[in-house]
């Protein structure tokens, strides 16, 4: 039987990767907890952002066991910034399920690793092809635009049955190259070169055989079916200080925005005017605002993955009742506040403060 010749992305890509690829700490091992960390954090966040909290995570975790026994605080404080909080919640909890039900050893198998919270098919061939060398493509949006414009395919990437087409390709290609080395180029290849807008084409491995490029359809592919609406919100929040310089702050629900973090009282709200939002807020804190001086101290705006949030802080200054008066649920000051995590939105107000 005549061989089957070898693709151009294992002839072409790797060798590239292999040479220019960039040195990432978590491509120089194969210890599956640091690989597993790595992709989570990865996986909404640019390696630029991501790097410094790889390395912070390593540092004070250096094993699953001692992320298993930190408190769910301390894993908050230290993803604080990084934004998609359930990572660090999955995260947290997949070290507890591997130190119970694992003996504390990583499971070795694409399907075990998928059983994991936030471990998804992506994060689960990537840490099995890492760290075991197990041929599975990760495929993301990355992987696919390069794959839909190397082929260039017309066929939507939010399709599922996109998705399945490249996987059984690419699960075909790996098998005629180290799986590490594969995952790590296709990634690499998006990152650098095959990118959203102004892709590097004249320096790209692929470029002899890519049907975008032969016929100008880099700006076109790839194609999505659904485009995704942005929701506006108004976010209302105090900044209560008693009269020694404590704030309120409360712990977010698990199926709140945010949930997890401290945030300050505040409410959420579609379609209303700020004073009206406002006036809500008092109200469910039982504060009368002809009884308190209200100073409105800050506004900023904020992307989500939907929504963009106006966020406007209030400042108000308690004088004489006793705080135990008021429904808050925790008041907390400079020290306490180091060892909470609050979402960006209200670290980046407490620098405004000088609180950090
Ligand atoms: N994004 C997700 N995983 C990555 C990796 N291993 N290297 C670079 N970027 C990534």
């Amino acid at each position: 039987m005549k061989k089957k010749p070898t693709p151009l992305f294992v002839r072409n890509v790797i060798p590239w990767y292999l040479r220019e690829g960039r040195d990432l700490p978590w491509r120089a091992t194969r210890d599956p907890y640091a690989i597993w960390l790595s992709e989570i954090i990865l996986q909404q966040t640019r390696v630029q952002q991501g790097l410094g909290y790889f390395l912070k995570f390593l540092e004070t975790f250096p094993n699953v066991s001692s992320l298993a026994h930190a408190s769910e605080d301390q894993v908050f404080r230290l993803w604080q910034g990084l934004g998609y909080y359930s990572r660090a919640k999955n995260l947290h909890k997949a070290a507890k399920i591997i130190c119970d039900q694992w003996n504390g050893e990583f499971p070795k198998t694409f399907d075990e690793l998928k059983s994991l919270p936030g471990v998804g098919d992506y994060t689960a061939a990537a840490i099995a092809s890492f760290a075991f060398e197990f041929p599975k493509a990760s495929i993301d949006g990355n992987v696919l635009r390069w794959t839909s414009r190397f082929l260039g395919s017309h066929a939507p990437i939010d399709d599922p049955k996109t998705k399945k087409t490249i996987q059984l390709l690419l699960d075909d290609w790996i098998q005629d190259a180290s799986a590490h080395s594969f995952n790590q180029a296709s990634m690499e290849l998006g990152a650098i070169i095959c990118t959203p807008k102004d892709p590097q084409c004249h320096h790209c491995p692929l470029s002899e055989e890519c049907v975008a490029f032969q016929n100008s359809l880099t700006n076109e592919l790839p194609i999505k079916a659904k485009k995704t609406k942005v929701k506006h919100q108004l976010v209302t929040a105090l900044f209560i200080q008693d009269n020694q310089g404590n704030w309120a702050v409360s712990k977010r629900q698990d199926n709140e925005i945010w949930g997890g973090l401290y945030a300050l009282p505040l409410l959420f709200t579609d379609d209303t005017s700020v004073d009206i939002a406002l006036e809500n807020l008092l109200q469910q804190f039982d504060l009368n605002a002809k009884d308190i001086v209200i100073k409105h101290t800050w506004t900023t705006s904020h992307l989500l993955t939907h929504r963009k949030l106006q966020v406007h802080i209030f400042s108000i200054l308690l004088e004489d009742m006793p705080r135990n008066t008021y429904k808050f649920e925790k008041w907390i000051g400079v020290e306490a506040m180091k060892n909470l995590g609050f979402p960006k939105v209200f670290s980046d107000f407490y620098k405004h403060k000088g609180l950090l």
